[in-house]
């Protein structure tokens, strides 16, 4: 657990940036106020949902995104709905190391806070791809880029504390077969010839899991708390554009599936709930904690892996 709980009994206690809220039954709560950032790496459309949400709740959204022009059209609606709230749209490219620093180097620039950071990107059934960086691209996006985001900015996140990182993860995460004995940067990131898209994601999905659980043991002490989560089961995105087989299977399966508000119930649920704040290091489904494998509770395994990741980006 992050030690990063507030003390409501006094207005004098809030820290810059939070305002005190009530709930119906009459209870205090904080949560970030106008000042305040969340930031997240999106435009798709639950996670539009979850922007729409965030903004709406009065924080400054600033969407991270590779389509500047769809992210441009995602804030434009929003700001339709309701002019006053703060959308800012900033360029980044997962797949390209070089991008992810100079995202980073610019969001520094601005001197925002950072209370929430939330890694939701990703890609699906790709076939098989390298990235300019040299690295096979599902793990790359999904895994290593955020990794590499987050340490960018470690500093902004303590200086905001308490501030946390929300991972998007799924449920998939359970098909991994990672354990300590063959963990190596070969199998997170293979050739060619070790290619198959279902266990690249489903392994990136493990390691996004193991990431929140370490980044929480190490930053908790300074009020940084880090959960992952599973927003819901295939739900009709744009997540399974790279192959027409995974995009008739999620097409069929549409009618029982969430819906876009309700894939984004449980990041937004994680980021503002007030029985969130001192929680870390915990795995989140349908807003419920929810026991992950025994690998993505595995904490050896997460600090195994924190260290590769930590030699491939030569930190
Ligand atoms: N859909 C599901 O059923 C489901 C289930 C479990 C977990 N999830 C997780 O939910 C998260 C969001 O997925 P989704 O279903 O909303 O899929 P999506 O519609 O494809 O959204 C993924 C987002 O990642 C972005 N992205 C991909 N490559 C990128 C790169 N190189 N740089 C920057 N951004 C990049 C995409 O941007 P572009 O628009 O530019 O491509 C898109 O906005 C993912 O982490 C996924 O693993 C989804």
């Amino acid at each position: 657990m992050a030690d990063g709980s507030l003390d409501t009994d006094s207005e004098d206690e809030i820290p810059a940036g939070w305002e005190e809220r009530m709930t119906l039954d009459g209870d205090n709560y904080h949560m970030a106020g106008k000042g305040s950032l969340k930031m997240m790496e999106l435009s798709s459309m639950w996670s539009f949902e979850t922007a729409r949400s965030l903004a709406f709740h009065g924080a400054h959204v600033v969407m991270a995104c590779r389509n500047t022009m769809s992210a441009q059209t995602c804030r434009d609606l929003i700001l339709a709905e309701r002019p006053g709230v703060k959308v800012t749209v900033m360029k980044i490219d997962l797949a390209s190391l070089n991008s992810v620093k100079e995202f980073a180097d610019q969001y520094k620039q601005q001197e925002w806070p950072l209370h929430y950071l939330i890694c939701n990107a990703a890609v699906f059934g790709l076939p098989y791809t390298q990235t300019e960086d040299g690295l096979e691209a599902t793990f790359q996006v999904n895994h290593l880029a955020h990794f590499y985001l987050t340490k960018l900015l470690w500093t902004q996140l303590m200086t905001s504390a308490p501030a946390r990182v929300i991972v998007v993860s799924s449920e998939s995460h359970r098909s991994a077969d990672l354990n300590i004995l063959n963990l190596s940067e070969e199998k997170l990131s293979p050739l060619e010839s070790g290619y198959w898209d279902l266990r690249a994601y489903n392994l990136s999905k493990l390691c996004n899991l193991l990431f929140s659980l370490h980044l929480n043991t190490l930053l908790c002490r300074y009020r940084v708390s880090s959960v992952a989560l599973h927003p819901g089961n295939m739900m009709y995105t744009n997540l399974q554009r790279h192959w027409w087989l995974y995009r008739t299977i999620f097409y069929f399966v549409r009618p029982w599936t969430k819906s876009m508000q309700q894939g984004a119930a449980t990041t937004v649920y994680c980021a503002i709930a007030p029985e969130m704040q001192a929680v870390g290091g915990m795995y989140f489904n349908n807003c419920c904690r929810c026991p992950p494998s025994s690998a993505g509770a595995d904490d050896e395994l997460a600090k195994a892996l924190w260290d590769i990741i930590m030699d491939c980006l030569y930190l």
